[in-house]
């Protein structure tokens, strides 16, 4: 028999499944109500200094749909609203109602070494499991010095993780911005100063679009608009991309974050590195219930390929990658089509002259291939509108 249990740097999780620091993990009665259902864990909306100004705007979102579905959501949201004594009650209460849950305190402070270390001292004395740095948040706080400004530096990552790990008494993790050129050497600036692990990747600098009407971009507040930060299923690829790369290049335990919205993303980040997955945009449009599905479906997966837990499934993409040098060019796929499915559009036949190489012909009600001519793209496979190709390797 599987089990969803999984352990990080000593901390048992019960299902890797952890709510994301982000408007579910923002007051004590939701994560009260999140761990009755089921999650794991629960990284707190980024709690700060009291002192520091947090005023938000209206409206904060604004969402890419596709067939209404959100697949891309933008906020210029700020951080915690609740003090310090509200977080510290709010940890003791949870603490005693869920003791086997996952707290993990998400924080973040102006940088000044005083600042981030009476935060870190005050959270020691608390029930909490681990700290997560939020060096990430892309929108309002890098204008205050903080959030990104501190996560696209590898000097002041450093410079903070030091500072932090002078007094922490629990694992720290550092919240990693996807908006750099290279995350592994902002990752490897924190590990060699000292962090315990990662958590990545927090959302992606974007611009939701304008409205052509009267040419104010979106999210619009009162006629203005600031960049923000994108999350959601759109971004799992990019996620996914950081996570392996932080894992090509490191060890420590990673906190996997960015578009997860079922178990199958979620056993995919295990598979680049992932110990245990955060959830944000997903709980924030379809609640808290999806954790059951979740569970349920990593669960029967991980009995399907006889694995004990999630631990079995940790990095087993890492060594089918490469670079794309070492790529084995030698062997092609082809076009199979599926008569019964295909509806003779001719989509295909136009995209592939289009783009390139006319391999594809309708003749006779149906597609023929040209092997010579195809170079095994798969453009053709992805854009029929029926799914009726497949690409296969030649006998
Ligand atoms: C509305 C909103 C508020 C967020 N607030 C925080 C925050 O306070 N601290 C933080 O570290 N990340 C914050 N995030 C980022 C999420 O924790 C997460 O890294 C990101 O949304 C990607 O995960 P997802 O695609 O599952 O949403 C926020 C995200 C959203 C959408």
């Amino acid at each position: 028999m599987a089990t969803l249990k999984t352990s990080v740097l000593g901390i048992e999780f019960e299902n890797p499944f952890i709510l994301a620091s982000a408007p579910p993990t923002a007051k004590i009665e939701s994560i009260d109500k999140a761990f009755a259902l089921g999650w794991g864990g629960a990284v707190f909306k980024t709690i700060t200094p009291d002192d520091l100004e947090m005023i938000e705007a209206s409206p904060r979102y604004a969402t890419w749909k596709s067939g209404g579905k959100v697949c891309g959501l933008e906020n210029i949201e700020l951080l915690s609203h609740l003090t310090v004594q509200q977080w510290l009650d709010g940890i003791k209460y949870l603490r005693k109602k869920h003791p086997k849950k996952v707290q993990i305190a998400s924080i973040m402070a102006p940088v000044i070494k005083e600042e981030w270390q009476k935060l870190v001292q005050t959270f020691n004395n608390s029930e909490i499991d681990a700290f997560e740095l939020n060096f990430s948040c892309p929108h309002g706080m890098p204008e205050k010095g903080v959030g990104m400004a501190i996560g696209t530096s590898p000097e002041i990552s450093a410079m903070i993780t030091k500072w932090v790990m002078e007094v922490a008494e629990k694992p720290v993790f550092v919240k990693l911005s996807p908006n750099v050129t290279n995350i592994v050497e902002i990752a490897k600036a924190v590990e060699n100063a000292g962090a315990d692990g990662f958590a990545a990747i927090n959302t992606i600098q974007s611009m939701m679009g304008v409205d052509l009407d009267t040419f104010e971009p979106m999210p619009n507040v009162n006629g203005k608009a600031t960049f923000g930060g994108y999350s959601g299923i759109a971004v799992k690829p990019i996620g996914l991309r950081c996570v392996a790369q932080i894992r090509q290049n490191s060890d420590l335990p990673i906190l996997g974050i960015g578009g997860v919205s079922n178990w199958h993303d979620a056993a995919e980040y295990m598979c680049v590195g992932a110990d245990v997955v955060q959830i944000c945009t997903e709980v924030m449009v379809n609640g808290y219930g999806i954790i059951n599905a979740l569970n349920k479906g990593l669960l029967s997966y991980l009995e399907s390929k006889g694995f004990n837990s999630p631990a079995e499934l940790k990095n087993r993409a890492i060594s089918h990658l490469s670079s794309h040098k070492e790529l084995n060019k030698q062997k092609k796929v082809y076009p199979n089509i599926n008569n019964d499915l295909c509806i003779k559009c001719g989509k295909c036949v136009t995209i592939c002259e289009e783009s390139e190489h006319s391999a594809l012909t309708l003749s006779g009600g149906q597609i023929i291939v040209d092997n010579e001519a195809c170079i095994g793209c798969s453009l053709c496979s992805h854009i029929c509108p029926k799914s009726a190709i497949t690409m296969k390797h030649a006998e």
